[in-house]
């Protein structure tokens, strides 16, 4: 149980009970990697050595705030990630726990939730495949949910243009239909952080279609709860492609040299 408290708002009561607020992270990490090409799942591939899921559960750990994560593996993969985990050291204060995994990410973090004990009051939601956010982003986000905010998503503006455009089949020249102004365009990273009645209650609520939402805030503001962003970070990035990989190690790398990360 985390020591941290927060007043329940009871302006008559001379000393206000506290009830306690306990931040949990959800990692979804059951994906293939497609778009990485083939090889092992993409949470297991190794960064600097090792594997990518382990510098997420650490960058979620790494906040004084989480003191458990849920760990979403490949249904197949769940003994395998467990014992990873028990190999890397983690900070004492943090418990985990590993679940298997579905079909789709939204059927991943909805098996996540599912897992958390009752006494968790606010939930990030964090992909396994953004192994190098800093704690900083992490922290900010959580304060953004304690101090109210139902759904909190860190963010950056984009630097290109972005249209939208009638899709073709085959690769032929596609019709713009509209170009948004970029100004007003952020791009979405993790972790987000959630009032946790409200994410369970959007997970039980919006359908499965398709692929399913890539986005846990998106399926909040489908229920009409405000959904606010705080300034995100470029080594939040998602490792979704090969030239990814070469990124992530440049920035290793970096924080190898200047602090002995
Ligand atoms: N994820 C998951 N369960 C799924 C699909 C995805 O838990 N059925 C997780 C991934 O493991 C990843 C995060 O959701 O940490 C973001 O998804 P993405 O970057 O798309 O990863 P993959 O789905 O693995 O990659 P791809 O789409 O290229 O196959
Ligand atoms: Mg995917």
């Amino acid at each position: 149980m985390s020591a941290e408290t927060r007043p329940t708002p009871d302006p008559l009561a001379e000393t206000p009970p506290t009830v306690p607020v306990r931040t949990a992270a959800v990692i979804p990490a059951a994906g293939r990697g497609v778009r990485l090409g083939p090889g092992a799942p993409k949470a297991l591939r190794a960064l600097s050595g090792t594997p990518m899921l382990v510098h997420a559960v650490r960058a979620m750990a790494n906040s004084r705030a989480v003191s458990l994560v849920i760990v979403v593996a490949p249904p197949e993969g769940v003994a395998e990630v467990s014992a990873l985990l028990s190999d890397y050291a983690l900070p004492e204060r943090t418990d985990f726990r590993v679940v298997p995994g579905g079909e789709t990410r939204q059927e991943s973090v909805r098996l996540g939730l599912a897992a958390l004990p009752e006494d968790v009051t606010t939930v990030l939601v964090h992909d396994a495949a953004r192994p190098l956010v800093p704690v900083d982003t992490v922290d900010a986000v959580v304060e953004a949910v304690r101090a109210g905010a139902p759904a909190v998503v860190p963010a950056l503006p984009l630097a290109d243009t972005v249209k939208e455009v009638e899709p073709v089949a085959g690769g032929g020249p596609e019709p713009v239909v509209a170009t948004p102004v970029r100004a007003r365009l952020r791009a979405v990273q993790t972790p987000q952080g959630f009032d946790r009645a409200a994410l369970v209650r959007a997970h039980e609520t919006v359908p499965v279609d398709g692929e399913g939402a890539t986005d846990d805030a998106g399926m909040c503001e489908t229920l009409g709860l405000p959904v606010v962003v705080v300034p995100g970070h470029a080594e939040a990035f998602k490792v979704t492609r090969p030239l990814d990989l070469v990124l992530a190690e440049a920035v290793l790398a970096r924080r190898r040299a200047n602090d002995g990360y």
